[in-house]
Formats: structure tokens, C-alpha cells, sequence
């Protein structure tokens, strides 16, 4: 029997799921420990409510923006995501060429099935790295993971003795053939590849040998905010790693107010973490993000059904935001304001 079409970006996930073995689906799905933070992600978009203006003229509405410059057919980007070949045979290079035909950017992981170059050659789409060497491969952007020094406790994967790959992007630099004494060998590349030592003055460095623009990826507090504009970042994600590194850290779109306020309009606020609907990008831009990023909908539409149900990921979540912002009276992105959302904050007062 043919498999009823997925009308929503969620029912994703069940295709993913029938496809692919259990080891992998668990791995993408998952978070880290209690899995307190992974719920908590999507429920903190449903406790906020949306205040539409009505009798507005909305025969037109325009999605577009632009990320440092680069314009963009709505605010809705791919987050980076380690190890595509497990969900498809063509991994990031499905990713980059769906992400090019939907007109958004991609943030290459780090921890690619394919490297930094083959990504590259897929596609001429504006894409953004984690690492210096982005830059020869015409990266617009170095992101720089920063709640990542070491790896979060995943509890199915360890339950799964889950075998990550060779890295394609460290080959030749250090030797990925980590010991994993019979059970997962997640923790042990980690220990390889992650570095415990990364601080604030890491970054200064890195900006010193990087004419790209860095984003710093995982803040989550007014106080690092301003630290990295300080710093000299040239965006900030408000991002809890899809809630895989330390959970009971709060939901994302609770603390994007916090760090907006901190940055003062000086650097963009970009936000990642439980982005499943049209109204979550609204809400997300009406507490003063810029873009959101799409974490695991996009691995999910990949082994469902590889390049086109990626493409058909964000086109859903397009086009739902686009009918959002006709629903609540906004025709483009300068007109969705902090008046048009209603928090738990907004009620208690
Ligand atoms: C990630 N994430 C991530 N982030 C990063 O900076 N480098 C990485 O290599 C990875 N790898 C990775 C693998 C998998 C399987 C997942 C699900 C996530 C985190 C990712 O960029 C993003 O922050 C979250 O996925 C956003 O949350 P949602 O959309 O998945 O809820």
C-alpha cells in the first residue's frame, strides 16, 4: 500500500523512522540524558500564543531577508548536523543541493559524511562551515560550536553501542580509529576531535587568521551575549544542540528576548531547537530572532526521502510561515513585532 503523503513537517518523523534501523533513527532523535530539554524545546513554542491584526491587505506577502548579507527566500535555514550518510546514500550532498534549490543556507557540520570540498562541488549554494578551512571552499562563515566541550551524555546511543564513521573532515589530521572497547564509540571520537580547552580567547584567534565572519553557536544567556559581541562575533545562535549537550538547559525560544536584549540590534540573533511549524518562525522573529535554523526535520525528510524530502521540509515550513504572517496581519518580515506574541512572561504581569 502507498504510504499517505506527510502534510506537516512532524509527521516526517514517523517515515524516518520506518527507514531507517533503529541504531541510526535513535541517534538523530535523541537528547541527552532525562531528555528534559528535547520536550521542553517544542512545549516552550507551544505555551506562547500569536496576536493577529486583522483588515490588513495580505494579497502579498514577502518571506525574503538576508543573513550577514546574503539574501535568503524566507528566514528559515538548515542547522548543522553531523553524519547525513546514515540517513541517505547521497548525505550533505542531498542536503546542499535541496537547501540551494529552496534558496536557504546550510551549515555544514563539522562532523560530515562527505568533506568540507566534495559539499562544496555539489552545489553553488551560500553555505556557512565550522572550521578556517571553509574559507579556500568558497564558506561564507565560520560557526563556531561553543557548548561542545565535551560530549553530552546520550543515553540510547550508548544503550545502542552506536558506531559513528570515519570523519571525512579530520582525515589525515588526527586518527579516527577510536577504541570503543566493544560499546558506543561516540564518547571516545568526541575525546578525539572536541577540545575542553576552548575559551573566550580562542576566539579572538580565530578571528585573527579568518577574514569569514564568525557566529557563535550555543549562547545562551544575556551575559555571554554580550561577551560575544565583545569578542567580535558577527552573530550569536541561541541554540542548545537540539537539547544533546546539557540538558535542563532551558528551552531556546525562552531565553532569545534575553540575548536580543543583550546584543542591543548590534549582531544578529539567530535561534535553533524544536523549529517544527510556519508559527514557530513567527514567534521566533517576534521576540527579535533573524532566522531560525532546522535541525532534525531536515535529517528526517533526508531518510524519508532523500534531496526531495528535504526540499519538501522547508518548503512546508515556508509556506506555513508564510500563511502565519497572512493569518496574523504581517506582509513581510519588518511588519512581525514583539506586540504579535503573548508569553507565560506577558501574563504573569
Ligand atoms: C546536531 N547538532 C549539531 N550542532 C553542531 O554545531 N555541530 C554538529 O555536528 C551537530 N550535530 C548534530 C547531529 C544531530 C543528529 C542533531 C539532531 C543535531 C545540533 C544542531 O545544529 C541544532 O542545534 C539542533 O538540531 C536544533 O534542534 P532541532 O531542530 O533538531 O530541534
Amino acid at each position: 500500500t502507498m504510504a499517505s503523503e506527510p502534510v506537516n513537517v512532524s509527521e516526517f518523523e514517523a517515515l524516518a523512522k520506518k527507514a531507517l534501523p533503529k541504531m541510526y533513527f535513535d541517534f538523530y532523535a535523541g537528547g541527552a540524558e532525562d531528555e528534559y530539554t528535547l520536550k521542553d524545546n517544542e512545549e516552550a513554542y507551544q505555551r506562547i500564543t500569536i496576536r493577529p491584526r486583522v483588515l490588513v491587505d495580505v494579497s502579498r506577502i514577502d518571506t525574503s531577508t538576508s543573513i550577514l548579507g546574503y539574501p535568503i527566500s524566507s528566514p528559515i535555514m538548515v542547522a548543522p548536523s553531523a553524519l547525513h550518510q546514515l540517513a541517505n546514500p547521497e548525505g550533505e550532498l542531498a542536503t546542499a543541493r535541496a537547501s540551494a534549490a529552496s534558496n536557504t543556507i546550510m551549515i555544514l557540520s563539522f562532523s560530515s559524511s562527505y568533506n568540507v570540498e566534495e559539499v562544496a562541488a555539489s552545489c553553488d549554494a551560500v553555505r556557512f562551515f565550522q572550521l578556517y578551512r571553509a574559507e579556500r571552499s568558497g564558506y561564507k562563515a565560520i560557526v563556531l560550536t561553543v557548548d561542545c566541550p565535551r560530549l553530552g551524555r546520550r543515553e540510547a546511543d550508548i544503550r545502542n553501542r552506536m558506531i559513528v564513521p570515519k570523519l571525512k573532515n579530520v582525515e589525515g589530521f588526527v586518527s579516527n580509529d577510536v577504541d570503543a572497547g566493544g560499546g558506543s564509540n561516540l564518547e571516545a571520537y568526541a575525546n578525539s576531535t572536541f577540545d575542553p580547552t576552548l575559551s573566550w580567547k580562542d576566539v579572538a584567534w580565530l578571528k585573527s587568521i579568518t577574514s569569514l565572519p564568525i557566529l557563535l553557536k550555543g549562547i545562551l544567556t544575556h551575559e555571554d551575549a554580550l561577551k560575544a559581541v565583545e569578542v567580535g562575533a558577527a552573530g550569536v545562535i541561541v541554540s542548545n544542540h537540539g537539547a544533546r549537550q546539557l540538558d535542563y538547559s532551558p528551552a531556546t525560544i525562552t531565553v532569545v528576548e534575553e540575548v536580543v536584549r543583550a546584543v542591543k540590534g548590534k549582531i544578529p540573533v539567530i535561534v535553533d531547537g524544536g523549529v517544527r511549524r510556519g508559527t514557530d518562525v513567527f514567534k521566533a522573529l517576534a521576540l527579535g530572532a533573524q532566522a531560525v535554523l532546522v535541525g532534525r526535520p531536515i535529517i528526517y525528510g533526508l531518510a524519508a526521502k532523500g534531496e526531495q524530502g528535504v526540499k519538501q521540509v522547508i518548503q512546508m515550513l515556508k509556506d506555513e510561515f508564510e500563511l502565519t504572517m497572512a493569518l496574523a496581519g504581517c506582509t513581510s518580515l519588518k511588519d512581525i513585532t514583539r506586540s504579535h506574541v503573548r508569553t507565560d512572561r506577558d501574563r504573569f504581569q
